[in-house]
């Protein structure tokens, strides 16, 4: 059964649901502490080398993959060589587990915003967070049995979710993002103005900013650089794969990456200063210096926050709505994307219909999820994000490299493919970064990663759990990007090559 591709309804809608994509959680709590902690205003040095010669890169690379191929992930690898469709299944595979846990967050800034009226947190956020909303558990192994102040607003998110879901791609994502990513900004500008102006908001925003330049012989400084690059322009996931696949023919590809990583980064950089200043209003407030209210993470927006909210001098539950909202609103466009490449290459393969893809995806998401909805929730997500992003993006990323510039050689073809089709042209420097630059410089780190892992266990946790959901998740992806590459393709298997050979 031959089936039609969804599409954008153009570049606008496309550009819209890729900024969508890349501003998410990582822009709005990420960046900030990762900043802080990389550096402070010297972290923007390997910021833009790993910006400039990995995640741009990468990101068009992508996009040549799925609009040149014309396919999902696995789709797109198979049309470069058949040997490599395993990796577009891992790199779905591996954003479908993301999506898992990436709900409960949104779930729980949901309930935050709900919480924000009349700031029901009370004076001990740190406590109301952990013992009183979550009800975490006292070791790793004990699940708890379901937390319902979770379970309620997980499946409020992913109804929501499902329904956009099972819309067309211009339909659902493309009008969602459309919808949301305005407000979303003029959200994050109020936030960040009233962040600035805020009794002490130059301490954290020196605190943000001096440049700790003896930070830069660190090699992890530079491996964070990169992990905050891949995850916040959302790239080694297979979603700018899929995403490019329901662009029109010719639709331009580089001047769009550019737009796309340029938007991710200015609001990046806003969401950070609004953050910091909020932080050092709060510092001068509890007469401390900032390194004691900053926190990492989870603490940051779901601790620091509604304690920053609880001091503010007016409009305390409006900006609480403001802010939390923000999160949902950034999150919501960006967990779309992280489910739609497993359903694109379902599709693809199976040539099943839109419906019964998203049923299968986002119906195996939602049962996985309500791991995260235990009281002991918070550690398995915090333990498989760790595993996921260290090793199942940056092994998805150098393998990527490897098979287009190494095993397939393709490296040049995707690149006049590019040139074709856009205004601005790239040059040779791409070709050596997607070669040379970008796989050796991830593979540097994986190892670091590795080096890291064996030192202690993560976060403490203990073996058994590192073990069986650490390694588990990824040996996971594995098997079945094995078993889905062997099965048989049931539709879409035309060769589409680059598009010049298509003849038109
Ligand atoms: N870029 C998103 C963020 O910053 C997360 C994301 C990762 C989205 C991977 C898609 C794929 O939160």
């Amino acid at each position: 059964m031959a089936q039609v591709r969804d599409q954008w309804t153009g570049r606008a809608g496309f550009i819209m649901a890729a900024v969508g994509s890349a501003i998410g959680l990582g822009n709005i709590w990420r960046y900030p502490y990762v900043a802080y902690e990389n550096g402070g205003g010297a972290f923007l040095i390997p910021y833009f080398f790993a910006l400039l010669t990995a995640g741009i890169p990468i990101l068009l690379l992508e996009y040549a993959l799925g609009h040149g191929h014309k396919g999902s992930s696995p789709l797109a690898y198979r049309r470069l060589s058949k040997k490599w469709e395993w990796l577009g299944w891992w790199q779905a595979l591996i954003a479908f587990l993301i999506s898992t846990y990436y709900m409960v967050i949104l779930a729980w800034a949901l309930s935050y915003t709900w919480f924000s009226f009349g700031t029901q947190w009370g004076g001990d956020t740190e406590k109301f967070f952990f013992d009183q909303y979550l009800g975490v558990t006292d070791s790793f192994w004990n699940f708890g049995g379901l937390q319902m102040n979770v379970v309620i607003p997980l499946l409020l998110v992913w109804i929501f979710v499902y329904f956009v879901m099972r819309q067309q791609a211009h339909k659902g994502i493309e009008r969602l993002s459309r919808i949301i990513m305005p407000i979303l900004i003029v959200m994050m500008i109020i936030i960040t103005i009233r962040g600035v102006t805020l009794d002490g908001a130059t301490v954290g925003l020196n605190a943000l900013l001096t440049p700790d330049f003896g930070a830069l012989i660190h090699p992890e400084v530079w491996v964070a650089a990169y992990g905050q690059v891949f995850f916040s322009l959302s790239v080694g996931f297979a979603t700018m794969i899929t995403y490019a696949s329901y662009l029109k023919k010719d639709e331009d590809l580089s001047n769009s990456g550019l737009i796309a990583a340029l938007s991710n980064s200015g609001f990046e950089f806003m969401a950070a200063l609004g953050v910091f200043g909020a932080l050092g209003f709060l510092a001068a407030q509890s007469g401390v210096d900032v390194q004691g209210v900053v926190a990492s993470g989870v603490g940051l927006a779901f601790v620091v926050f509604p304690q920053i909210i609880n001091e503010l001098p007016w409009l305390n539950s409006m900006f609480g709505v403001l802010f939390f909202g923000s999160l949902v609103f950034a999150g919501l466009t960006s967990v779309v994307s992280i489910v739609e490449p497993a359903i694109s290459a379902i599709r693809d393969k199976l040539g099943t219909t839109r419906t019964a893809a998203v049923n299968w995806i986002c119906g195996s998401s939602f049962v996985i999820s309500f791991l995260y909805a235990t009281k002991g929730g918070i550690n398995y997500l915090d333990l498989i994000d760790h595993f996921l992003n260290s090793y199942g993006l940056l092994v998805g990323a150098v393998l990527m490299t490897i098979a287009v510039a190494w095993t397939s050689r393709k490296v040049r073809d995707l690149q006049s493919h590019i040139n074709r089709v856009s205004d601005v042209h790239i040059g040779s420097w791409w070709v050596i970064c997607i070669s040379v630059v970008t796989p050796l410089v991830l593979f540097i780190m994986t190892g670091m990663n590795i080096w890291e892992e064996l030192q202690a266990p993560y976060g403490d946790m203990p073996y058994s759990g590192i073990l069986i959901m650490g390694y588990g998740s990824l040996l996971l992806a594995l098997i079945a990007a094995v078993i889905f590459h062997h099965m048989e393709w049931k539709a879409n298997m035309e060769p589409v090559q680059f598009n010049e050979k298509e003849g038109a």
